[in-house]
């Protein structure tokens, strides 16, 4: 058995977050686990009642991510790892561009994960070993269409990581990024468009595991879905731009209906 660490994990109700807290308990960690709807969290408590603790929040509402610190620092008093994992995704469908939809997006994304890193690195600066993990995503590596929206706030929280990373290099808590590709969740469930090579939830938490038990700063799956995207990212802008716009005519197209 690993050494039993202290785990926060956010966004622990359902995909991958869920998978993660599964085999986290299953290896006998400690862990802590966060979102909005409880019953989820719930039920994997009653499983394993010595190892979790359940912190119901919204992330996006600051004070409430301050009392899950607060909880968190009365029970254990430090973090070894604060898994980030809860993230939103809506996709942008123009003609009509918009910025509330932009706002929902970076709200939970980008805001909601720096109000749990403000919260998390009191704790993690007390604990063993300890590592911030940030789940981001492998459409950081190419611009997508209809990702106006998630795919900058991913690319926001890829530049956060990798900054934080070097004002955390004196204080010896490490930092990782987790860019998964497409993984067979809820937030998956209605994409009416190709996920090539989609992983299930249970293997991309094994793999975000894996490479946060061998110290990776970068763990971006599957390797040959990644090598695609970056191999596509690396062609002349025109060529890239062919193979990855969208095919399909926009619908609305009257003045009226754009505004
Ligand atoms: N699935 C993919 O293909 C894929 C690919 C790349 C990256 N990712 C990233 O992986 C992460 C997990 O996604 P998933 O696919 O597992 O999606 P999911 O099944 O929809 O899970 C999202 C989780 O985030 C939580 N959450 C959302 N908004 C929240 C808020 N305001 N406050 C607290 N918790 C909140 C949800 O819990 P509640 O609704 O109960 O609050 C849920 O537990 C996300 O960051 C996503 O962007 C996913």
């Amino acid at each position: 058995m690993n050494h039993q660490r202290r785990i926060w994990l956010t966004g622990a109700s359902s995909g991958i977050g869920l998978a993660l807290a599964e085999q986290l308990a299953e290896q006998g960690h400690r862990i802590a686990l966060t979102a909005r709807r409880r019953e989820p969290l719930r039920a994997l408590a009653k499983r394993y009642p010595e190892q979790i603790l359940v912190i119901t929040a919204d992330l996006t509402d600051i004070h409430a991510v301050r009392e899950a610190g607060e909880r968190l620092d009365a029970t254990w008093g430090g973090l070894d790892w604060a898994i980030l994992n809860a993230g939103t995704c809506e996709y942008m469908e123009l003609p009509r561009f918009s910025a509330s939809l932009m706002e929902r997006v970076m709200r939970v994304n980008v805001l909601g994960t720096a109000n749990c890193i403000e919260t998390a690195l009191p704790l993690l600066r007390r604990g063993h070993e300890p590592r911030l993990a940030v789940v981001g995503s492998s459409v950081t590596y190419l611009p997508l269409p209809r990702a106006e929206a998630y795919g900058a706030s991913k690319a926001a929280l890829r530049y956060l990581v990798q900054s934080l990373e070097l004002d955390l290099a004196n204080e010896g808590v490490a930092v990782s990024l987790v860019s998964p590709g497409f993984v067979d969740t809820p937030l998956t469930a209605n994409n009416d468009f190709a996920m090539p090579m989609r992983l299930s939830a249970k293997e991309a938490a094994r793999r975000t595991l894996r490479g946060l038990e061998r110290g990776q700063r970068e763990i971006s799956f599957p390797g040959r879905f990644i090598a695609m995207l970056r191999l596509i990212a690396a062609l002349p802008a025109w060529l890239r731009i062919t193979l990855t716009r969208r095919r399909r005519k926009p619908e609305a197209t009257t003045e009226q209906e754009i505004n």
